[in-house]
């Protein structure tokens, strides 16, 4: 007498996501949208079970954004299981699906672009990938006026991303709560990631590498290590474990990502490698006994 699952709700459009969120609304129930890329992993599902925990409803956005991929880049290849995804919002109860096409994000004449600008996209993934933050912050910008959430949440592995968005919602006075979701790894300490699944059983090992070494310099500099030691030190291990195509290994400042020389205030370190051209990133905070009193997850702006 098994009863037949029941259809994940989804949209594609602006004016469909806008008259169910409305619904909700006048129903008095609060809104949670989590953004996604899709090939969804079990970091995203911690991103919906602490949606779901704060919020009546919750929407995931699906919408592979051509404008954060720079040329060259992997937007053509990037896996889009869209059924394994929907299996996967079905069984999580999500609400709803708004899995919105390029034309519908980007309408025939589009032609506007938000820019964050200062240290926090000066630096880090700043460097390697030109426009991608613009990218970005254009797509959330219109998934937050599309959808209209209390709340939107991201990961802590995309921190640069993370204090990005928390700046452009202040200073666009988007009504929208960021909420920072721990980063999710696996046994073994590698941070969940989509491009993981482009990795060889060679490469994974070696990616897993990554996380011990992070957390070897963290550790070091918050003994009161010298950063430029610590840091030659971590790109030693990291070649040492096969991975000598590091983007960068740095100490920044936890707040304002500017590059730190001495620990005076919440830190964390960060790093970007290739394996045989997939890219990976990861950071820690460098927890020192006066940085861990200091809250890291300072929310901007409260739901309305
Ligand atoms: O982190 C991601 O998956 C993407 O950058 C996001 C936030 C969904 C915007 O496309």
């Amino acid at each position: 007498m098994g009863s037949e699952p029941v259809p994940l709700d989804s949209v594609a459009t602006v004016a469909a996501l806008r008259k169910r969120v409305s619904a909700w609304r006048e129903a008095g129930e609060t809104v949670a949208l989590v953004p996604t890329m899709g090939a969804l992993h079990d970091a995203h599902l911690t991103l919906i079970a602490e949606a779901q925990a704060r919020c009546d409803r919750t929407v995931v956005s699906i919408f592979v954004n051509p404008k954060q991929f720079g040329p060259g880049e992997d937007f053509t290849r990037y896996p889009r299981p869209i059924e394994t995804d929907v299996a996967a919002l079905r069984a999580a109860n999500v609400d709803l699906l708004y899995a919105p096409t390029v034309e519908e994000m980007y309408p025939p004449g589009d032609n506007t672009t938000v820019s964050v600008r200062g240290p926090l996209t000066a630096g880090l993934c700043a460097a390697a990938r030109p426009g991608h933050f613009d990218g970005v912050a254009t797509v959330c910008t219109r998934l937050f006026l599309q959808c209209l959430p209390d709340i939107a949440m991201f990961g802590e592995k995309d921190y640069q991303q993370l204090l990005m968005i928390r700046r452009m919602v202040a200073d666009l006075a988007i009504p929208v709560e960021i909420v920072a979701v721990e980063t999710v790894r696996e046994e073994g300490g590698l941070a969940l990631s989509s491009r993981n699944a482009y990795l060889s059983a060679e490469d994974r090992k070696k990616a897993a590498r990554i996380n011990l070494i992070l957390a070897d310099v963290a550790a070091a500099v918050a003994d009161g290590g010298d950063i430029a030691t610590e840091i030659g030190r971590g790109l030693a291990a990291l070649a040492k474990a096969g991975i000598d195509d590091v983007d960068y290994l740095e100490i920044r400042d936890a707040e304002t990502l500017e590059p730190v020389t001495t620990l005076v205030r919440p830190a964390r370190v960060f790093v970007a490698v290739r394996l045989n051209g997939t890219r990976l990133i990861d950071n820690r905070p460098v927890e020192t006994f006066a940085t861990r009193t200091v809250p890291l997850r300072s929310v901007t702006r409260k739901a309305s």
